[in-house]
């Protein structure tokens, strides 16, 4: 594999505590050219600006997917992943969705894997931090016609991170979008495609405007079913059931979420995937019911959401303090993430 190391390597973080989320980006990155109906060799190079013409597809239509996950330093010094196949399980249903050739999973992990071992000092170590691992691929053909694209490019970059929200683990405020919509039944709200954050960002400023930190998307067609957050998959504990949205598909499935649904399980908690209504919520809520409410994300971990804004009332959840049952999940999801407990599901893939 073709290596190109930079001969300027930048400063590295000083302070853990300040890494927020992809501020930071590390001296290399993976790149692999799709021409000619084929993928070329992957090869890594000082990270670095693209150049790329104005004309080329992605710029106009949006042809672009992405995945998120997170590389760790284990306290014996391992570099490990978590459930890294399954992000490129995903990443090529999202290219099949959008027109996109698929990758060889198998030869972009063994060169993340060196792309990995080469960054390996960037790998925070501070409990709640990781190095954000970033897979994506553009429409990269110089072309106005609306097609798909006949060139691609996939890319790796690295990030050292923290914690997704600005107040950590304290819990987050979100607010029920009622007008705009997320995705829709048949388009590509599963998929985790550039797209499907575009057009999220005017419910999240205008939930930031009234306070909130996030916009909660329902479903397109009656704006009444929980869909998610856009950066997380939502749970709620109505009684003592865990309750998710189903997979309808408009709704990422994501692996924290598969994660947090196998954990739950295992541990006897009583799980639910289903269609959840606003309506539901509301009376779980008024009712003493609703007991917790959290995300999951790669980025967000395990969340807890404190208030849920719906037609202008806040609905207070657990105090506005993290409950029982999503600290459990953190703690065990992290846990497994760091080797701080047993790798019970197989997880964890050790970096050699
Ligand atoms: C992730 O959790 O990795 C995501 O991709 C969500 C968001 C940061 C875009």
């Amino acid at each position: 594999m073709k290596i190109t190391k930079t001969t300027a390597p930048k400063a590295k973080y000083t302070d853990t505590s300040k890494l927020g989320f992809g501020k930071y980006f590390t001296d290399h990155m993976l790149v692999m050219e799709y021409e000619n109906g084929a993928w070329g060799e992957p090869e890594i190079c000082p990270y670095a600006p693209f150049s790329m013409p104005p004309a080329t597809n992605l710029l106009h239509y949006g042809q672009g997917i992405f995945e998120g996950a997170k590389a760790y330093r284990t306290e014996d010094g391992k570099i490990t992943v978590f459930r890294i196949d399954d992000n490129f399980a995903r990443m090529n249903r999202s290219a099949t969705r959008m027109c996109m050739p698929t990758i060889d999973a198998d030869v972009v992990k063994s060169a993340l894997f060196e792309l990995l071992r080469l960054e390996q000092d960037w790998i925070p170590t501070a409990p709640g931090t990781a190095l954000y691992i970033r897979p994506t691929m553009i429409a990269d053909e110089e072309m106005l016609g609306v097609h798909a694209s006949k060139r691609y490019k996939f890319f790796i970059i690295l990030s050292p991170v923290g914690s997704y929200y600005a107040n950590g683990l304290e819990p987050t405020k979100i607010l029920v979008e009622e007008h705009l919509v997320r995705a829709a039944i048949g388009g590509t709200g599963e998929a985790k495609c550039m797209g499907n954050y575009a057009c999220s960002l005017m419910g999240g400023e205008y939930a930031n405007r009234k306070g909130y930190d996030q916009a909660l998307w329902l479903d397109a067609a009656e704006h009444k079913y929980v869909e998610e957050v856009g950066s997380m998959n939502m749970f709620f504990v109505i009684s003592d059931t865990v309750v998710t949205p189903a997979l309808v598909g408009s709704i990422l499935p994501g692996i924290t979420r598969d994660s947090a649904l196998q954990v739950l399980r295992k541990y006897g908690y009583r799980v639910e995937e289903r269609r959840i209504g606003m309506d539901e919520i509301v009376a779980a809520y008024d009712n003493g019911q609703l007991k917790e409410a959290f995300g999951t994300g790669t980025a967000a971990v395990i969340s807890p959401v404190g208030v849920i804004g719906f037609r202008g009332k806040d609905m207070v959840i657990n105090g506005g303090k993290m409950g029982e049952i999503t600290a459990f999940l953190y703690d065990k999801i992290t846990g497994i993430q760091s080797e701080r407990c047993a790798d019970e599901f197989g997880w964890v893939t050790e970096v050699k």
